[in-house]
């Protein structure tokens, strides 16, 4: 049964320039091309899919408010982040399995997301190898994000690979010791079409007709401050810890090392019944007190989510899913227009909202519509 479904899956291959109304018609637009496990896979959370949902809401809990005679013209998008410039407050989030979306898989989105000018993340499930993105990514910047192996001498080795590969940040994925619940995978009798390279060191197998709940049950459940410090201290780069939703786990991050706060709930992905990722930044960024940069992710789909969430304490933000629905529409030209809308998007609002400048977005007070 499983080997059927995996013998038949074929990703979209189609390269082209898309139009992005919304980000929301991208999802309707991708469900329409992608086999339906893959579509599942990508666009599905956990549970009752509460908080996949809130995620998007909870962005209506603030607003921003119009502000006129505020000598505003093209407003400057660029910023920087860890030492890199970049076009605009917005990287790419790491996800698992991009040819899921596209024939291309990593090397697309890196492609895209190179020739829009911003951060690529490098999952450690990811389905291409590195010299592979590399084609794609042409010595643009990159960050390695892990999913740690129970063996350190495997995670050295990880981490080695993707220091060679000039990755200038590690992410620490820390809310995935265990799958969610995710009931459309179930229901899908979901496993991964191929294997995932970087990581197939300390798999059973490849990865390939594997699910994500046997992945994920080979790595490291017991995750501590103690690993942020071994990473720290192994690989000399930055460590963000991803998947923080309290302020006393940013706080934990930091005590043992951690250069970066990555707040996210996986996309609504894990926990469910958790806040809507917004709704955590602002205690977060409270506690962290600009000591290391925050980047947030979960429910980022439009302009006024990423003012929302600089405004909050943000950074920079993780585009996610709607980058993998551009490149399932239009292989690496399909990512680039949707980093486009986000960009054109983002300068409409610092416009209404008077802002010239990233750094003016983050002095900017929402008003509280609780
Ligand atoms: C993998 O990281 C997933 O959330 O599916």
């Amino acid at each position: 049964m499983e080997q059927t479904y995996v013998m038949e899956y074929k990703a979209p291959s189609e390269v082209k320039d898309i139009d992005v109304v919304n980000t929301y018609e991208l999802e309707m637009q991708a469900g329409e091309i992608v086999p339906q496990g893959g579509f599942d896979y990508i666009s599905g959370g956990s549970g009752d899919e509460y908080t996949l949902k809130q995620n998007v809401d909870c962005f209506n809990q603030k607003g921003i408010l119009p502000r006129v005679l505020a000598d505003v013209e093209n407003p400057d998008t660029h910023t920087s982040i860890l030492g890199h410039d970049i076009k605009a407050p917005f990287i790419m989030a790491p996800i698992a399995a991009h040819g899921l979306a596209h024939q291309s898989k990593e090397a697309g989105t890196a492609r895209g997301v190179s020739e829009f000018g911003t951060i690529m993340s490098i999952s450690a499930y990811s389905g291409a190898k590195f010299e592979e993105i590399e084609k794609g990514l042409n010595g643009s910047p990159r960050w390695f994000q892990l999913y740690m192996s129970k063996d350190d001498e495997i995670n050295k080795l990880i981490v080695d690979e993707a220091k060679a590969d000039g990755a200038t940040a590690i992410i620490l994925t820390a809310d995935a010791t265990v799958s969610g619940n995710r009931e459309k995978d179930i229901r899908n009798k979901f496993v991964y079409p191929f294997g995932m390279p970087i990581v197939s060191r300390y798999l059973t197998g490849s990865g390939e007709k594997m699910s994500l709940n046997n992945i994920y049950a080979q790595s490291k459940q017991k995750i501590s401050p103690r690993d942020v410090t071994f990473l720290s201290e192994y690989s000399g780069l930055p460590i963000f810890v991803k998947g923080v939703q309290s302020a006393e786990d940013a706080l934990l991050a930091i005590g043992a090392g951690a250069a970066g706060i990555w707040v996210s709930n996986h996309g609504g992905r894990q926990l469910d019944g958790s806040p809507g990722s917004f709704e955590a930044l602002e205690d977060i960024s409270k506690a962290v007190q600009g000591r290391v940069p925050i980047v947030f992710d979960s429910g980022i789909r439009r302009g006024e989510h990423i003012f929302k969430a600089l405004a909050s304490g943000a950074d920079v933000v993780a585009i996610g899913r709607p980058a993998l629905y551009g490149l399932a529409l239009g292989g690496y030209k399909g990512v680039k227009s949707v980093f486009e809308y986000f960009e054109k998007d983002l300068k409409r609002v610092m416009q209404l909202a008077g802002t010239q400048t990233v750094e003016d977005i983050k002095q900017t007070e929402l008003f509280d519509k609780k």
